[in-house]
């Protein structure tokens, strides 16, 4: 997949920018505040997920404005697609189209133009709060199947519904069969969302796995688990729905009074973690800050991957910062790991070895394009 045009234009203090990325290494160099990690977001904005640094919508365009402009033309290895989008701050007025057809939101991007960031907060994946591990798992596997986006949505919609009924309970509004009809619902979504999740556990710490031993030189393994908050071992029977909603379901009854006494539902998919081996030991707590960052590294570059194998198309990397924060031979490792697809990459300073395009950015604009 490879960015062959991209502009923006008041999307934050991005302006006139209009590039022609080269195929391989981009790298956009800048001091402090001057709009990289903006030019980055941009990019990704077009994806289809949710901004990396968490960024609403409406925080999208120039305080000095009233719309921000995005464009790309990429190319994967069936056709050219462009994607536009015009922000307001009048939501009625976005526009976004693929193609020149109309779209009403930004989900309906996703699964085009693919990309995976890598963000200095990345490095804290393993070492960082569950609910960190628990979105980057779920942006994973909302990148290869768009629509399980939708079902977490329905979940978080349930829990929501579920959560607001337990603390009427405990103020003796009510009755407890009346939960009888979400956690119905919740077992369902919640099952699903528990095998999908652990599936692609399993997968990625294969792959996280292989490349953690090359970064160690064979020295050191990884293996990740999906920690289930509702079933105890799930190798056996991941393809059993009635079995497993069953199990689900039965556990949400068994913890109503629990959840009752809580005000909120203490167990299910958004409770759950990914536990981070290292040489059998857990790298969130006793883990070296090298041990943390490699593992981190090698879960990301296997998101890369994975998504690669699993829609046959390389995505667009985008390395916000990234490089400084790592040793040479990290830096080296994730590079070359990188080196068929196309890559952005910010920094501050020039890094040596580092070939490829180079932009200079300063006040939301790139300035002298050179190769
Ligand atoms: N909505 C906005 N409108 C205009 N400028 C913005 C907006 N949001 C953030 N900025 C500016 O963007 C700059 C930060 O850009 P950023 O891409 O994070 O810089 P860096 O080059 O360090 O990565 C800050 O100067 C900030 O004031
Ligand atoms: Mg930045």
């Amino acid at each position: 997949m490879i960015i062959k045009e991209f502009s923006a234009d008041g999307f934050k203090n991005l302006k006139n920018i209009d590039l022609s990325p080269a195929p391989g290494v981009n790298v956009i160099i800048g001091e402090n505040a001057q709009g990289k990690t903006n030019l980055l977001e941009a990019i990704w904005i077009l994806s289809g997920a949710k901004s990396f640094r968490g960024t609403k919508e409406k925080e999208m365009i120039s305080f000095d404005g009233e719309y921000a402009r995005l464009g790309a033309l990429f190319e994967d290895s069936q056709r050219v697609q462009r994607i536009e989008a015009v922000i307001s701050k009048n939501p009625r007025e976005r526009r976004l189209s693929v193609n020149g057809v109309k779209q009403r939101y930004f989900s309906g991007l996703f699964g085009l133009l693919k990309c995976v960031v890598f963000t200095p907060e990345d490095l804290n994946l393993t070492k960082g709060p569950p609910e960190a591990r628990r979105s980057f798992i779920d942006l994973c596997i909302s990148q290869i199947k768009p629509a399980y986006s939708k079902t977490v949505l329905k979940y978080e919609n349930v829990l929501l519904q579920r959560n607001t009924l337990l603390k009427n309970l405990a103020l003796r509004q009510g009755t407890e069969a009346d939960l009888d009809i979400w956690d119905e619902q919740m077992a369902r979504l919640g099952a699903y969302i528990s095998v999908i999740k652990y599936q692609y556990t399993k997968k990625l710490s294969l792959y996280a796995g292989r490349l953690y031993s090359e970064l160690t030189s064979g020295k050191e393994d990884l293996k990740l688990e999906y920690r289930s908050s509702i079933y105890e071992d799930m190798s056996n029977f991941t393809d059993q729905w009635a079995e497993l909603t069953k199990i689900y379901l039965d556990s949400l009854i068994a913890s109503r009074g629990e959840d009752i006494a809580a005000g909120f539902t203490t167990a299910g998919v958004h409770r759950d973690d990914v536990s981070v081996y290292v040489k059998g030991i857990s790298v969130k707590d006793y883990g070296s800050q090298g041990q943390n960052r490699s593992a981190a590294l090698s879960m990301k570059l296997a998101q890369a991957y994975i998504l690669c194998e699993e829609t046959a198309e390389m995505p667009v990397i985008l390395l916000d910062d990234v490089l400084s924060e790592l040793d040479r031979s990290r830096r080296e490792f994730i590079i070359s790991k990188l080196k068929d697809m196309q890559i952005f990459i910010t920094c501050c300073e020039p890094v040596a070895r580092l070939k490829g395009k180079r932009y200079e950015m300063s006040g939301g604009r790139v300035l002298n394009k050179q190769r």
